[in-house]
C-alpha cells in the first residue's frame, strides 16, 4: 500500500525525526507569506533595479527563506541515507532553523530600512546557523564510502553552500556599515554565480538523479552523461575566480566581473541545459504512465531552465536592467522555486508515511502516500504558482506597480496554498497515529 515506491533507502533508526526536515519545510511557505508581503508593501519597487535595497530583501526571501530552508530540511534527510549513518548532534538543527529564521528577518529589516546593527545580527546569526549545519551534515558526505554522482554533486552543492555564505557575508558589512570591500561587484558576481549554479544547481541536479527515477520509473541519465555534467558545473565554478587576480579596468566589455560572469557558461550550460533537456527526456521516457501532478512543477521548472542561458547572457550584455531582474525572477521562482514546490508535495506525504504509517503496516489498513495529499491539491498550488510567476514577469517588464501587487497577492495565495498542503498531510498522520497508537 505504499503507492510502489520503495523506502528510498531508509531506515527508521538512521532517518532524522519527522520534526526536523518538517520545521524547515514548513519555513518554506512562511517566507512565501512574508515575499508576498513585500511585494504588496513596496510594490514595484522590489522587481525594479538590481541594487535596490528592496531587490536585495525579495531575492533573499526567495533564496534563503524559501530554497534554502527547503533544501537544508531535503539535505538532513537525504544525507544519512547517502552517508549510511545519522547525521552527527542532529539535535543541533533546531538551533540551525530558530538561528536562519532570525538571520533572515534581521537582513529583511535592514534592507527595508531598519538599522544597521540588524545587518549586524543577520550576519551573526546566518554565519552561526551555516555553521551549525555545514560541520555535521559536510562531516557525514565527505566521510560517506560512497563514490556515486549523486554522493559528489552533493558533496560540490554543501561546499558551493559554504564559499557563498563567506562571500555574502563579506558583501553584507556594507550594509552594517562596515564598508564595502573594493571588489565588491566582482564579489557579488561570484556569490550569485556559486549561489545559483553551485549550491541550488548542484543539488538539484545530483538530487534528480536520485530521485527522478524512483518517484516516476524514469530512466536515469547515462553514467557518463552525469559526470560530464559533474565536470562542467566544477570547471564554471572555479573559472570565475581567476577574476580576481585580475586588475580592476575602467574596460566594461572586459571587466573583471563581466568575464567572471562569463567563466561560469560550462556551469551554466550543464544547469540550466544540458540537465533539463537530459531530464525532460527521461521524464516523457518513464514506465510510471499513471498522471502524477508533480510532474507538472518538473516540467515547468525544467522548461524556464531552459531560458535561463539566453537570459543570463542579455542580463549581462544589454543595458537595460530589467534582463537582470527577470533571469533572477525566473531562475529563482520559475527554476529552483518550481522544483522545490513540486518535491515538496512529494517528499512530505512520503516523510509522513514512512514515520508514522510503516509502524502500522500490518496491523491495520494503512493509507497510500497519494491517499495523504490529493492531486487536485497539487494542481491547484501549480496553477497559482505559475499565476504568480507570470504575473511577476509581467511586472518586471512593464514595470507596473499594480501588477508587482497582484503579483504580492498570488505569492502570498501560493503560499496559503502550500502550507494548507504540509499541515494537511502532518495533521493526518498525527490523527492516523493517534486513534491507532503503537504500543
Ligand atoms: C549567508 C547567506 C547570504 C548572505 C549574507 C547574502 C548576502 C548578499 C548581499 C549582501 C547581496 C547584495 C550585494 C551587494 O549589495 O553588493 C547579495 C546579492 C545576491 N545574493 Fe546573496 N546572500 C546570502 C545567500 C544567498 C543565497 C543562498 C543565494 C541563492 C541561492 C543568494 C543569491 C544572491 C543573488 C542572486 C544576489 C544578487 C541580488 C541582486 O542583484 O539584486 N544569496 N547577497
Amino acid at each position: 500500500m505504499n503507492g510502489g515506491m520503495p523506502n528510498a533507502g531508509l531506515s527508521l533508526e538512521q532517518a532524522p525525526h519527522l520534526l526536523v526536515p518538517a520545521s524547515f519545510f514548513l519555513m518554506v511557505p512562511l517566507s512565501l507569506l512574508l515575499a508576498g508581503a513585500i511585494l504588496m508593501h513596496a510594490g514595484v519597487a522590489s522587481l525594479s533595479h538590481p541594487w535596490n535595497p528592496q531587490v536585495i530583501a525579495l531575492t533573499h526571501v526567495g533564496t534563503i527563506g524559501v530554497l534554502l530552508m527547503g533544501m537544508v530540511g531535503a539535505l538532513y534527510q537525504m544525507t544519512p541515507v547517502v552517508a549510511g549513518t545519522p547525521v552527527a548532534a542532529i539535535r543541533v538543527a533546531h538551533g540551525v532553523h530558530v538561528l536562519l529564521l532570525t538571520g533572515l528577518v534581521c537582513f529583511v529589516w535592514r534592507l527595508l530600512g531598519g538599522p544597521a546593527f540588524a545587518m549586524t545580527l543577520a550576519g551573526y546569526s546566518l554565519a552561526m546557523a551555516l555553521l551549525g549545519f555545514l560541520l555535521p551534515v559536510g562531516w557525514s558526505l565527505a566521510s560517506s564510502v560512497t563514490r556515486d554522482e549523486t554522493t559528489l554533486g552533493m558533496r560540490l552543492a554543501v561546499a558551493s553552500l559554504a564559499v557563498l555564505a563567506a562571500m555574502g557575508l563579506l558583501v553584507a558589512r556594507g550594509y552594517a556599515e562596515s564598508g564595502f570591500p573594493d571588489n565588491r561587484f566582482l564579489l557579488t558576481q561570484v556569490h550569485l554565480t556559486v549561489a545559483l549554479l553551485g549550491w541550488v544547481g548542484g543539488l538539484i541536479v545530483s538530487i534528480s538523479w536520485q530521485v527522478v527515477p524512483m518517484f516516476y520509473l524514469a530512466p536515469s541519465p547515462a553514467k557518463r552523461s552525469r559526470q560530464a555534467m559533474l565536470g562542467a558545473l566544477v570547471a564554471g565554478l572555479i573559472l570565475p575566480f581567476a577574476a580576481f587576480a585580475m586588475q580592476p579596468n575602467n574596460d566594461v566589455a572586459l571587466s573583471p566581473t563581466r568575464l567572471a560572469a562569463v567563466a561560469a557558461l560550462p556551469a551554466a550550460l550543464a544547469v540550466w541545459f544540458f540537465h533539463p533537456l537530459l531530464t525532460l527526456h527521461s521524464i516523457h521516457q518513464r514506465k510510471r504512465r499513471r498522471t502524477d501532478a508533480s510532474l507538472l512543477y518538473w516540467r515547468a521548472g525544467l522548461s524556464v531552465a531552459l531560458l535561463l542561458v539566453p537570459l543570463a547572457a542579455m542580463a549581462s550584455l544589454a543595458d537595460d536592467y530589467r534582463w537582470q531582474i527577470l533571469f533572477g525572477w525566473l531562475a529563482i521562482w520559475g527554476w529552483a522555486g518550481m522544483i522545490l514546490h513540486g518535491m515538496l508535495t512529494r517528499i512530505m506525504p512520503f516523510l509522513v508515511w514512512f514515520h508514522r504509517l510503516t509502524p502500522l503496516i500490518g496491523k491495520m489498513r494503512v493509507p497510500s502516500i497519494r491517499g495523504l495529499l490529493s492531486q487536485g491539491r497539487i494542481k491547484t498550488g501549480f496553477a497559482i504558482h505559475l499565476a504568480s510567476l507570470v504575473l511577476g514577469a509581467a511586472t518586471i517588464v512593464t514595470q507596473s506597480d499594480i501588477l508587482a501587487r497582484l503579483t504580492g497577492l498570488a505569492i502570498t495565495a501560493t503560499g496559503f496554498s502550500l502550507g494548507s498542503s504540509l499541515v494537511h498531510v502532518l495533521h493526518l498522520g498525527q490523527r492516523h497515529l493517534l486513534q491507532h497508537p503503537i504500543k
